[in-house]
């Protein structure tokens, strides 16, 4: 790491002037770092360091045999931009203080005192939300804007139960490696995702956050469309009317029908037809039944052949709806 110790050096500012040249020479951008440290330096009451991360490189370093967690991984993201005067280690940035706040009490000691460092972990001084303050400041807005209107915001997650900092990739941000994260606090979901019918997350072509915005939305399920159709509708397209000829349970609501998350049925259905259909339709009242005068399904003779046929669909192929003309009782 000397190269790295030798780029820092250039970086020699005192905390308060960072702040103070952050917020002139940066605008808009400086203002989140200012506040950033204020929120952390509240909770801890301690200095920052004056030599920044090459302070806490002298012990932190991959060839230390004092510490076991690796930092280094750290300067190959996107958080390392120097060229990014937005970046921790941008002109002027805290650097590793800007997430783990001051570390002078810390950097003097030399030693696992958990309360005087930020760790990022439950056992830190910090509460979830102080934690994830250290975060949003740099990072509110954007994708996040709908964090505090979520339901992992509610439920004390932190931004740090999903991602990682100090790795090349985060896996929370591959499709591939992302349900694994989530699958850590949803069990449920990971059950669902292993039935014979189920979107192909297991192949990696999609994840969660395809249909869901982890980050919070208003929408219910934290959707990432404002509804749970036009959810559907950003990749079945096809679904979308208005049709000629409509069905009105598709234009309400596609989980009248689906389980999203996966089914032991074809085609992710919630019950198999005819009782899928039966739900809302009464055979006895089949317009057929009702002319040729065959007896009801269950008491033997024609009337059965409506269940008989395979399932309704057989006839009422179409039944999302129909733009033929002559697709009326959605047969075709
Ligand atoms: C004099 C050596 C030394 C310096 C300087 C130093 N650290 Fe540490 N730090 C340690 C040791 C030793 C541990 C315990 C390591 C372990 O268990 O792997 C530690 C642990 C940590 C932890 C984990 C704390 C916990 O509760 O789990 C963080 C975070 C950390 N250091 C960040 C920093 C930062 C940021 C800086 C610079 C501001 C810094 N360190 C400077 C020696 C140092
Ligand atoms: C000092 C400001 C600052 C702080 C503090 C900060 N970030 Fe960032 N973060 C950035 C910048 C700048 C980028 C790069 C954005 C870009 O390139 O558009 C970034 C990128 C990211 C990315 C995207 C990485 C990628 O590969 O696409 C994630 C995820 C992220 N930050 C999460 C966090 C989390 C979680 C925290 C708190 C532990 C945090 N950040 C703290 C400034 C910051
Ligand atoms: C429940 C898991 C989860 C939590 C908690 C979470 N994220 Fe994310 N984050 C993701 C996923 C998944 C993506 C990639 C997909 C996306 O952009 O929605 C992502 C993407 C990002 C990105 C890069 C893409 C972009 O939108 O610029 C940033 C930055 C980021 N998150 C910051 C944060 C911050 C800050 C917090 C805490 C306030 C946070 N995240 C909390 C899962 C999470
Ligand atoms: C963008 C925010 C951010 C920056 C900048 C950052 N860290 Fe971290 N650090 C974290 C997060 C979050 C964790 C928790 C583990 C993870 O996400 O990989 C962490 C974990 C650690 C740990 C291990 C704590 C443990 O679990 O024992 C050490 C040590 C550490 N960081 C030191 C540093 C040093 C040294 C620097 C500067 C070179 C630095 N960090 C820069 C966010 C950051
Ligand atoms: C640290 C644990 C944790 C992780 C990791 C996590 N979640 Fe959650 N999530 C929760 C908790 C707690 C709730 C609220 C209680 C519940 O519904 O189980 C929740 C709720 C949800 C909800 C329901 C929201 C609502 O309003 O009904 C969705 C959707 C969700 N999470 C998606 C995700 C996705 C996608 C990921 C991965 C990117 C993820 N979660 C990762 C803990 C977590
Ligand atoms: C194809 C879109 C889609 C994908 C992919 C998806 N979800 Fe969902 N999810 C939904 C819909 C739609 C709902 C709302 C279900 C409802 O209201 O009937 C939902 C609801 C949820 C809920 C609330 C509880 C529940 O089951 O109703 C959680 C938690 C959740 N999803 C987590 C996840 C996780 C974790 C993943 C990835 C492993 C994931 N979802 C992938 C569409 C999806
Ligand atoms: C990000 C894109 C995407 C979104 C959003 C999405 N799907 Fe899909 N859906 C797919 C893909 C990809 C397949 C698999 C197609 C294949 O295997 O040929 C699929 C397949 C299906 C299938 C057929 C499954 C089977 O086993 O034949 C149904 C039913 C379905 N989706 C319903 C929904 C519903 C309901 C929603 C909204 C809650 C939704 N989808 C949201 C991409 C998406
Ligand atoms: C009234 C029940 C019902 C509703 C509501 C419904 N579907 Fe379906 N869907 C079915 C049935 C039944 C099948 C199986 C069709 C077959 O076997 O030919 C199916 C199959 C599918 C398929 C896979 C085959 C294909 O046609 O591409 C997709 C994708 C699909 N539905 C998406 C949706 C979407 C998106 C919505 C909401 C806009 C929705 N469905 C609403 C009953 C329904
Ligand atoms: C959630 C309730 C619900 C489910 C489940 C449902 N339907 Fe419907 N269906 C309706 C409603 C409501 C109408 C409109 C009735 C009306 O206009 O009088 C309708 C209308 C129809 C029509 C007449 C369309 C027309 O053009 O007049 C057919 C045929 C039909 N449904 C077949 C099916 C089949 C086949 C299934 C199973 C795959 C099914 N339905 C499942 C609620 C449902
Ligand atoms: C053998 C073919 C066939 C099968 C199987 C079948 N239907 Fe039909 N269905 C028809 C025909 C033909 C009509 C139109 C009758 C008419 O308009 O006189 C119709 C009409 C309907 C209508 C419209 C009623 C109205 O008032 O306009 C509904 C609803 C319906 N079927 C539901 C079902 C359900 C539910 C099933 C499965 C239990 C089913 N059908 C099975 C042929 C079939």
């Amino acid at each position: 790491m000397k190269t790295t110790r030798r780029i820092f050096s250039a970086l020699l500012l005192l905390a308060g002037l960072t702040v103070q040249l952050l917020a002139q020479a940066q605008g808009a951008a400086a203002a989140p770092s200012a506040a950033a440290s204020a929120s952390i330096a509240s909770g801890q009451g301690t200095q920052y360091t004056e030599q920044g991360a090459d302070t806490c490189l002298s012990c932190h370093d991959e060839d230390s045999s004092t510490v076991t967690f690796s930092v280094n991984p750290i300067f190959k993201t996107r958080h390392a931009h120097r060229g990014d005067p937005r970046s921790p280690f941008g002109a002027g940035g805290l650097q590793c203080e800007a997430c783990h706040g001051p570390g002078a009490r810390h950097a003097a000691k030399g030693s696992k005192k958990a309360l005087t460092i930020n760790n990022f972990k439950a056992d830190s001084f910090l509460s979830a939300g102080q934690r994830n303050q250290a975060c949003l400041t740099c990072h509110e807005g954007s994708a996040r804007t709908g964090w505090h209107a979520g339901t992992h915001e509610r439920n004390n997650v932190a931004c740090t139960d999903c991602h990682r900092i100090h790795v090349e990739q985060d896996p929370v941000l591959a499709k591939v490696t992302q349900p694994e994260t989530c699958y850590r606090c949803h069990a449920q979901q990971r059950a669902s995702f292993q039935n014979t019918s189920a979107h192909p997350l297991r192949s990696g072509k999609m994840a969660c956050s395809d249909c869901h915005s982890p980050h919070g939305s208003s929408a219910p399920a934290m959707l990432a469309k404002p509804t749970l159709n036009q959810t559907c509708f950003s990749c079945h397209a096809d679904k979308r009317g208005p049709m000629l000829w409509e069905h009105a349970p598709v234009a309400e609501d596609c989980s009248l029908c689906h389980s999203p998350h996966g089914s032991v049925r074809p085609a992710l259905l919630t019950k198999s037809p005819p009782m899928l259909c039966q739900q809302c339709h009464s055979v006895t009242g089949h317009p057929s039944v009702a002319r040729t005068g065959a007896s009801l399904p269950g008491g033997g003779g024609g009337g059965s052949i409506f269940l008989l046929a395979g399932s309704c669909t057989n006839c009422h192929s179409q039944v999302h709806g129909s733009n033929h003309p002559s697709g009326a009782k959605l047969m075709r």
